[in-house]
C-alpha cells in the first residue's frame, strides 16, 4: 500500500472505526425521501459524521467545500430505479475525484446479477487507476432485486471486490456476518439498508461492530429519522464507544429535537 493511499484511508478510519454518512442515493433513485434538498439534509449532520459518501453533483452544488470532512466520492452509476440497476458504468474519472479531494472513490459491483462481469470490471479498473494516485476504492457490494442477502452471498461478494484490490468494502448486516468479515481481507463497513425503528437500525449497527465490522456507511436510517442528528449521535456512540444499542437510544432519545431550517 502506498503512503498516499495509506494517509486517505486513515483519514477515513482514524480510530480505526469509522461513521460513514451515505447521502449518494439520488444517483439512481432520484430524490430520495428526506434527501429532496441534500443541502438542508447533509449540513447539520456533517459535525457528527467522519465521512460524507456521494456524487459529484450533490458535493458541488449541496457541500460547502471549507468544510474539512472527508469525502468519499461515487464514481460508479448511469442507471436508474426504471431500468436495471446493474448496468453501471464508471461515471466519474479519477483526475476529477482528485480535483474534487476526495479521500476514496465508491464502485458498485453487482454479484449474481445480469451485468456482474461488467461491474467488476469497473471496480477493477478503478483500483488500477487508483493506484496510480493513491487513491483508496471501496466496493459496494449491491444486491440484486432477487438476491438473498445471506452469508454465502454477501462473503462470495465480498471476498470478490477484496482480491480485485478494494481497500474497504461496503456490505448487509446479515445471519453469520462473522463468516463474512473473516473471509474479507479488508476492512468491512455495513449500509443500514431501509428504514427501520431506531432502536432496531441501532441494534443492527451494535451487532455488526461486535462482528467484526469497522463501521457503517449509514444513510436513510439517519436521514430519514426523526431526529437525524440524534440519531447520528446515537450511530457514533455504538461505532466508536462500543456503546449497546440500550444505551445509544438513550443517547438518540435525549437529543434535542431538531429545528426545522427552511
Ligand atoms: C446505495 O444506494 C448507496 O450506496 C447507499 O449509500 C447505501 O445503500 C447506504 O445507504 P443506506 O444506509 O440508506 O442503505
Amino acid at each position: 500500500m502506498t503512503w498516499g493511499l495509506q494517509n486517505r484511508v486513515s483519514r477515513l478510519m482514524k480510530d480505526g472505526r469509522t461513521v460513514m454518512l451515505a447521502v449518494d442515493h439520488g444517483y439512481f433513485q432520484g430524490p430520495t425521501t428526506g434527501l429532496e434538498n441534500p443541502r438542508r439534509t447533509v449540513t447539520p449532520l456533517l459535525p457528527y459524521a467522519d465521512s460524507l459518501m456521494l456524487t459529484r453533483g450533490v458535493l458541488r452544488t449541496s457541500v460547502d467545500p471549507s468544510q474539512p470532512l472527508p469525502i468519499v466520492l461515487r464514481v460508479s452509476g448511469g442507471t436508474s430505479v426504471l431500468k436495471e440497476l446493474s448496468d453501471e458504468v464508471v461515471t466519474t474519472s479519477m483526475e476529477e475525484a482528485i480535483r474534487l479531494n476526495a479521500s476514496a472513490v465508491a464502485v458498485s459491483i453487482f454479484v449474481g446479477s445480469e451485468h456482474e462481469k461488467e461491474t467488476l470490471a469497473n471496480l477493477s479498473e478503478t483500483v488500477n487507476a487508483g493506484e496510480r494516485y493513491g487513491m483508496p476504492v471501496l466496493a459496494v457490494t449491491a444486491v440484486g432485486r432477487e438476491m438473498a442477502r445471506d452469508a454465502r452471498y454477501l462473503g462470495l461478494a465480498c471476498r470478490i471486490a477484496a482480491e480485485l484490490g478494494a481497500s474497504i468494502v461496503k456490505t448487509y448486516y446479515c445471519e453469520g456476518f462473522r463468516k463474512v468479515v473473516e473471509g474479507c481481507p479488508v476492512p468491512v463497513i455495513i449500509a443500514g439498508g431501509k428504514k427501520v425503528p431506531e432502536r432496531d437500525a441501532l441494534q443492527l449497527a451494535a451487532s455488526a461492530v461486535k462482528d467484526g465490522a469497522v463501521g457503517v456507511d449509514m444513510g436513510r436510517n439517519v436521514f430519514q429519522s426523526s431526529n437525524p442528528v440524534g440519531m447520528i449521535r446515537a450511530v457514533r456512540a455504538v461505532v466508536h464507544e462500543g456503546k449497546g444499542p440500550d444505551a445509544a437510544m438513550q443517547i438518540f432519545e435525549k437529543a434535542p429535537t431538531p429545528k426545522l431550517v427552511r
